[in-house]
């Protein structure tokens, strides 16, 4: 029942962008591969082609033996190849239920058989255990929620050949955990996975085998086990990189606080959090999913209502209505759904990356010439591999939209910067740039907070962690004291 598939001379371009070099390789049938490579890499545009979201401008896949020309995503699944999106690809306006089965609706006679996918719905969301009504609609879940519904569509579609393209980005450790237990049982159906991740012990730890893929081409293969995570961090970036994380340089004792949060409720979410971070201050935030770090700081930027608080931001008591509002007061906060909140797939980079100063380019016409030299510095900067400057965000590539994402919300030249999951979906060379550029903004004088659900980022990183959980603020730990199994137990509320 297992596929082998073979790639031969892939090539795609887009327009005059070429993306795929001529990429050939074979995987052999019921393993599990970890595909892995920088961001913009080409990974995703390789599994659309095979899973037939994409065509490819030369070359062909084989899947066992015999050339497919998959024309749909429909066509693909009918082999058994599925794909599970790294960018969701969800209904918001329909149900979970409706989503799961959309385009292999049951029928009974000429009507839809609501009841009976909603039942077979809630046994796939038991299996990657969300606890959830598949009445529910998807607008109205969080990320982490939509990941697993995604997930539980993709099981029930009889793959025979899954593609995993960053499926564990916004889970837990918990879910991840059972993610993992399934994607042992579907292996020992028989079931071919491809699984791509930048989280490299992930990779480590569920792959047989690894294959590496460069700009648009293939570069090598080899067995899991013959690899450590450094090795493959080095053959993805093609150089060395033992030095992720900047010397952390301790900030000045005296330095003002910058922004004070005192007695802040959130109904539903947080119970009276006080804190301050001080100029040039990394303060990080650990915390499950859920534990309410996000909704912290959606209340303080005027997006949700608080029921309590005051917020101080350079010793002045002020109330943002909205980011907009708090932006004028120096403060950002960079929201953890890129795809949702922080950009705008559909406008081109420089709109994006403008949009929340465009009074400095309103004058008298839109400047195009300026908000067109501030993309270019932009590249530079946060080193955005964009074929085309005059692309759509939606072009881009996971990562290099996460960057994207960085660059608009500090174009604005904020004092105090709130970074809410900041490397999700980017490879370990672009990690690398992000941390030494988020401590290059802390040695400018800026105070920066980092939400992460990386614990060794936040150790690398932050001279200081506060912990949430269920709302409340369980522990404050310094630099010396920031280590994994702490910040878990405090994370977990095991201790
Ligand atoms: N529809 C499109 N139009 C133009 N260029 C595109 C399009 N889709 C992808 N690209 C470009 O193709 C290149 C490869 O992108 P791809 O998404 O395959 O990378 P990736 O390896 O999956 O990266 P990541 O790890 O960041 O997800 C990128 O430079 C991207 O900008
Ligand atoms: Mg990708």
């Amino acid at each position: 029942m297992s596929l082998a598939i073979e790639f031969v001379g892939i090539r795609k371009a887009f327009g005059p962008v070429r993306v795929l070099h001529g990429v050939s390789f074979t995987l052999a049938p019921g393993k599990i591969y970890g595909l892995l490579g920088e961001n913009g890499a080409g990974k995703s545009t390789l599994m659309k082609i095979l899973s037939g979201y994409e065509q490819a401008s030369e070359g062909e896949v084989r899947i066992d033996g015999t050339a497919c020309h998959f024309r749909s995503s429909r066509d693909a699944e009918q082999a058994g190849v599925v794909l599970i999106h790294q960018e969701f690809n969800l209904a918001e306006h329909l149900t979970i239920a409706q989503n799961i089965f959309l385009g292999h609706e049951y029928k009974r006679g000429w009507l839809l058989d609501e009841r009976a996918m909603e039942k077979a719905s809630a046994l796939r969301l038991a299996d990657v255990g969300l606890r959830i009504s598949p009445t529910t609609l998807v607008r109205r879940l969080i990320v982490a929620e939509k990941q697993l519904v995604e997930i539980a569509k993709a099981l029930s579609r009889q793959a025979r050949l899954l593609i995993m393209d960053e499926p564990t980005a916004t889970l837990t450790p918990a879910e991840t955990e059972r993610l993992f237990a399934l994607i042992g049982k579907l292996k020992a159906d028989g079931v071919t996975i491809i699984y791509i991740s930048h989280k490299l012990d992930e990779v480590k730890a569920i792959t047989d085998e690894v294959v590496v893929m460069r700009d648009g081409r293939f570069v090598t293969r080899a067995a899991t086990a013959d690899l450590t995570r450094q090795q493959m961090a080095n053959l993805m970036v093609g150089r060395d990189m033992s030095d992720m994380f900047p010397p952390k340089l301790t900030p000045a004792r005296e330095a003002p606080v910058a922004m004070a949060i005192d007695g802040l409720s959130v109904p539903g979410w947080i119970d009276e959090l006080s804190f301050n971070v001080r100029a040039g201050e990394i303060l990080g935030f650990a915390g499950l999913v859920g534990a309410g770090r996000t909704e912290a700081f959606e209340a303080i930027m005027g997006l949700r209502p608080r029921s309590a608080g005051a917020l101080t931001l350079g010793g002045k008591k002020v109330q943002p209505r909205n980011p907009r509002d708090a932006m004028r007061h120096g403060l950002t906060y960079m929201p953890e759904d890129r795809k949702g909140k922080g950009l705008h797939i559909n406008l081109g980079l420089s709109d994006n990356l403008t949009l929340m100063t465009l009074e400095r380019y309103a004058t008298p016409l839109l400047n195009q010439r300026a908000e067109q030299e501030a993309l270019e510095q932009a590249v530079t900067i946060f080193g955005l591999k964009v074929g085309d400057l005059n692309a759509r965000a939606r072009m881009l590539s996971g990562g290099n939209q996460q960057k994207l994402v960085l660059a608009k919300f500090l174009h604005p030249d904020p004092r105090v910067i709130v970074l809410d999951e900041p490397t999700r979906g980017v490879d370990v060379g672009a990690k690398r740039d992000i941390y030494f550029l988020i401590q290059r903004l802390a040695a400018e004088g800026r105070a920066v907070i980092v939400i992460s659900s990386e614990l060794i980022e936040l150790i690398g990183l932050c001279h200081r962690v506060l912990v949430l959980r269920a709302g409340r603020l369980q522990a404050e730990l310094s630099a010396e004291k920031l280590n994994e199994e702490e910040l878990i137990t405090y994370a977990t509320g095991t201790r």
